[in-house]
């Protein structure tokens, strides 16, 4: 907005009374560059960790913020924007079998799943915000090979998509009717070559046979309680290469048990790196960092 709008949008508010619209828009155009501030200084601070997937990590946060992607991404970002909507539009009814959380953790109940029958608009989707960070990463990184848990209908997959250039993504999901409309989400995206739709439970393909591929990114984004969460991250441990980084989805005020899987995740002596935001953390591991480094960011 510029100062003319801003002012013209202010007078209507004020004529129309609308004072806590007004006040609010103030003090959030207050709050933004002190916001940004603080995001860049610890932006600097992560890079003066003087790690590869360290410097990755703050580039990638700062092609996100300045919104710097290419213009072959952004078509992409206009894409999956009219997928998701489409779905989540689709009043079409589905039967399925819910893995996800439950509060005991990975127990015989959630490994059968409860036949539960909902509308293809009900499933949840990735925000593009979280999304496009994802799209960055991946663009920094050059990973070669990306684990996603949790693909759902496709949308943090056609974002992970849109960040690789040579690199593969495998993303995992128990759900029968998911799995066939992800691959028709990554299909209409022209995502087929760099995504491949696994159907499976995270147990088996991660802590029972093992079949997933080492990574150098992860993202984990289902079954989200914490007994859950910590098991898969020491599997994701195991199968993670050199430097990898392990995105958890929902860590910050989702629920307690998240929270609290988080808190012992990021300060585990295995993550080298941590970074909390106010949604996703981020772990990097088994890197060239010496000293384990803690840093949170209001994004
Ligand atoms: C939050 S959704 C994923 C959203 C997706 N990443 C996105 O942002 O577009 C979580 C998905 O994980 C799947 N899921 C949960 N627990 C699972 C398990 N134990 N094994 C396989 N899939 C599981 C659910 O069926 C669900 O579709």
């Amino acid at each position: 907005m510029d100062l003319r709008s801003d002012l013209l949008e202010a007078r209507r508010l004020a004529s129309e009374r609308e004072y806590g619209v007004l006040l609010d828009g103030a003090k959030s155009r207050a709050v933004e560059p002190v916001r940004r501030f603080r995001i860049r200084g610890t932006l600097a601070e992560i890079e003066a960790t003087d790690d590869r997937s360290a410097r990755i990590v703050a580039d990638g946060f700062r092609v996100a913020l300045r919104d710097s992607f290419t213009a072959e991404q952004r078509a992409t970002f206009e894409r999956i924007s009219e997928r998701k909507s489409a779905l989540q539009t689709d009043e079409t009814e589905v039967t399925y079998s819910f893995h996800g959380p439950n509060d005991e953790g990975l127990t015989e109940d959630t490994y059968e799943g409860r036949r539960s029958t909902v509308t293809v608009s009900a499933f949840p989707h990735c925000p593009s915000r979280y999304g496009k960070l994802l799209t960055a990463l991946l663009t920094q990184y050059h990973a070669p090979s990306v684990l996603e848990l949790g693909t759902c209908l496709g949308t943090s997959a056609a974002y992970i998509g849109a960040g690789l250039d040579s690199g593969h993504l495998t993303t995992v999901e128990a759900g029968e009717p998911q799995v066939e409309i992800a691959r028709e989400t990554i299909a209409e995206l022209g995502l087929e070559e760099r995504v491949t739709v696994q159907h499976g439970l995270f147990q088996d393909v991660l802590l029972e046979d093992g079949t997933v591929p080492n990574f150098d990114v992860a993202f984990l984004d289902g079954h989200h309680q914490k007994d859950a969460t910590l098991e898969y991250f020491d599997a994701l441990y195991e199968f993670a290469n050199g430097g990898a980084v392990i995105v958890f989805d929902d860590v910050n005020g989702y629920s307690e048990g998240m929270d609290e899987a988080w808190d012992e995740i990021r300060t585990d002596l295995r993550v080298d790196l941590s970074v909390s935001t106010n949604r996703i953390g981020l772990a990097v591991v088994k890197s060239s960092i010496v000293d384990p480094e803690r840093f949170s960011l209001p994004y």
